[in-house]
């Protein structure tokens, strides 16, 4: 039931993409988006949008276009991320990386265009009619995105590669809030925000299940199957990165992600019901092989 509701929101916002990138001319750059968008993928930052939009009473097609967007700025970190520069991957959903597939260059530019694209997309007043709410989803894309979030904790995640001493557990929490919670909070928050209502619930649930997505990325990098992952395992330990599970150990980080799965679905109290699909999120999050 839970993975039927997954695939359907994907459908959707795959199809939401492919109309986005039917807006571009054709050339090897919108190709390389495309690839990169729409090469698979969870989809989990949709569907916080989505289910966050629905809670608030959010028009589908309004939510559907910031669901693409946070996807587009996912799809970007993951290319950059993949570059020879940094993680130097081959592999990611299965498929060859861009630079890979196309090469080094139109893996930047390809990024690089996918993030712009996500603001023009936020920037549309077929994204709310209302200039301040757009104005609030740009601003807080930016920063999360950006120097105060993703792009910030990838920086922090490359320093720890190389750091003297190994990051401490405080410092790990940090820096992961960074790299993969600030997306997260932003998609959980879109909802709420093109609702024009206060965000703490949607906040604290995507907190919880931001460092909770983080520690099971580490955890499947130990003990995945890179098969089922879609991309190369076991390169925290080859890069001799501190991790939540060199920290814990592989047992204590699988109980601090419960813990956190928890702790989110408690604060999803005010939603009754209603808030099952998103309870089923966050322990999927904890759970899959991929
Ligand atoms: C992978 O994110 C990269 C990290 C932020 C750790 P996902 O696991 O959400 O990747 P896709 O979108 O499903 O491929
Ligand atoms: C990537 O983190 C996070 C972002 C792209 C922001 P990782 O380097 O751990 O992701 P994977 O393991 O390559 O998917
Ligand atoms: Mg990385
Ligand atoms: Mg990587
Ligand atoms: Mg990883």
């Amino acid at each position: 039931m839970f993975r039927e509701v997954l695939a359907d929101h994907a459908t959707r916002v795959d199809a939401t993409l492919v109309a986005l990138f039917d807006e571009l001319e054709p050339s090897e750059l919108s190709d390389a988006m495309r690839y990169a968008a729409l090469s698979g993928g969870k989809r989990l930052r949709a569907f916080l949008v989505l289910e966050g939009s629905a809670l608030y009473g959010v028009r589908p097609q309004q939510a559907d276009r910031a669901a693409a967007a946070v996807e587009c700025i996912h799809a970007y970190s993951l290319v950059h991320d993949d570059l020879p520069a940094m993680d130097d991957d081959d592999l990611r959903r299965g498929k060859p990386t861009v630079h890979v597939k196309w090469d080094e260059a139109t893996a930047v530019l390809a990024g690089d265009a996918l993030q712009t694209l996500a603001f023009e997309v936020l920037a549309s007043s077929r994204t709310s009619a209302d200039a301040n709410i757009r104005l609030r989803l740009i601003t807080s894309m930016a920063e999360a995105a950006g120097a105060r979030g993703m792009v910030l904790g990838q920086i922090q995640d490359i320093a720890a590669e190389t750091a003297k001493t190994p990051l401490d557990l405080g410092q790990i929490t940090e820096l992961q809030a960074n790299k993969t919670g600030a997306l997260f909070r932003w998609a959980a928050e879109a909802g709420p925000v093109m609702g024009n209502t206060n965000t703490g619930t949607m906040r604290d649930y995507a907190e919880a299940v931001g460092l909770a997505f983080q520690i099971a990325d580490d955890i499947l990098d130990v003990e995945g199957d890179a098969a089922k992952a879609g991309k190369r395992l076991q390169k925290d330990r080859d890069a001799g990165k501190a991790t939540f599970v060199s920290l814990l150990g592989l047992e204590g980080a699988k109980t601090k992600a419960e813990q956190l799965i928890e702790q989110a679905c408690d604060g999803l109290e005010p939603f009754g019901g209603t808030g099952d699909n998103l309870r089923h999120l966050a322990r999927f999050i904890i759970d899959r092989d991929m």
